[in-house]
């Protein structure tokens, strides 16, 4: 569809450097394709390197602009996010963005789930965007560097839902984070926003996540007033608007991009 590129300037994020959390795959890659087409460089963050090697690669040849860093790390463990951080710092210089974008989730009856699971996705979403924002931050306000957050949450955040209530609990408290720093890392020049994606069918998560008995109450058409997914690139229009300075003054705001669904009553 045409009108869903060239949004922005193409040297609306020239010069940007930014560390996407999960952005070897999903909507991760897809945000990180098109800031690499407004002119930013990109890190791109998860636990499998082979994964972020062959996105970099891929990116790199499709765009032809900019260049993608892959970094293996786990977000569940401090010490590693530490390091990686530091070492885009290092080959990079500054690092103006971060993507909180990693998540994991399991739709699942929940008292099926074991502390184990429940643990699990609370550790990467949850967890791994503190262990992120706050590497991110520190350094920030030490070299008092101004710089942005992208949090990606869920609009079942504020309206609960059933079936993913590891995911739901996870993303309320990164959605809290996301107005709290806002409001109080605004004095070091730094902003906060989150968004919140509908569905947007990705190769991986979207079949894994929806289990046959669960697919109907999952179903589009049913769901969603204006009667479709959503494409990969109106994501990241509005990613890319959120982390280039066109927002500069939009700080601690959380945007739904669902087609309407959440206010069609999804998640009661
Ligand atoms: C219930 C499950 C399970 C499942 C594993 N477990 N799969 N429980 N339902 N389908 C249990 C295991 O038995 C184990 O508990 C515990 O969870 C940890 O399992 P691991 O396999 O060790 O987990 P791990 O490999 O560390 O990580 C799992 C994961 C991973 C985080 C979900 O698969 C992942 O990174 N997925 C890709 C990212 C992803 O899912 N993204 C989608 C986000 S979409 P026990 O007790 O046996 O030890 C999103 C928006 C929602 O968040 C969209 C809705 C449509």
């Amino acid at each position: 569809m045409s009108y869903l590129n060239g949004m922005l300037k193409p040297d609306a994020l020239e010069g940007k450097n930014i560390l996407i959390t999960g952005g070897g795959t999903g909507l991760g890659k897809s945000m990180g394709k098109y800031f690499l087409e407004l002119g930013a460089n990109l890190i791109i963050a998860s636990r499998k390197l082979e994964v972020l090697r062959m996105t970099a690669k891929e990116l790199e040849s499709e765009v032809k602009r900019g260049s993608v860093l892959p970094l293996a790390c786990d977000l569940r463990e401090v010490d590693q996010v530490e390091a990686m951080f530091e070492s885009a710092v290092e080959k990079l210089g500054h690092i103006d963005v971060v993507v909180n974008n990693a998540a994991g989730n399991f739709i699942s009856p929940t008292e099926r789930l074991s502390a184990n699971a429940f643990q699990t996705v609370i550790d990467i979403v949850l967890k791994g965007t503190v262990n992120m924002t706050m590497t991110a931050g520190k350094h920030w306000i030490e070299t008092r560097q101004p710089g942005t957050f992208l949090n990606i949450v869920t609009t079942y955040a504020w309206t609960g839902s059933g079936y993913v209530v590891p995911s739901a609990t996870a993303k309320a408290g990164v959605l809290a984070m996301t107005r709290s720093l806002a409001v109080e890392w605004a004095k070091y020049r730094l902003r906060f926003n989150a968004i919140a994606p509908g569905p947007f069918p990705t190769e991986g998560a979207w079949s894994r996540l929806l289990p046959g008995e669960l697919a109907d109450e999952f179903d589009p058409a049913k769901r969603i007033p204006l009667k479709r997914v959503g494409e990969h690139q109106e994501l990241a229009n509005l990613a890319a608007y959120l982390v280039s300075d066109f927002s500069a003054y939009v700080n601690g705001e959380v945007i739904t991009i669902d087609g309407g669904e959440w206010l069609n009553g999804a998640g009661q």
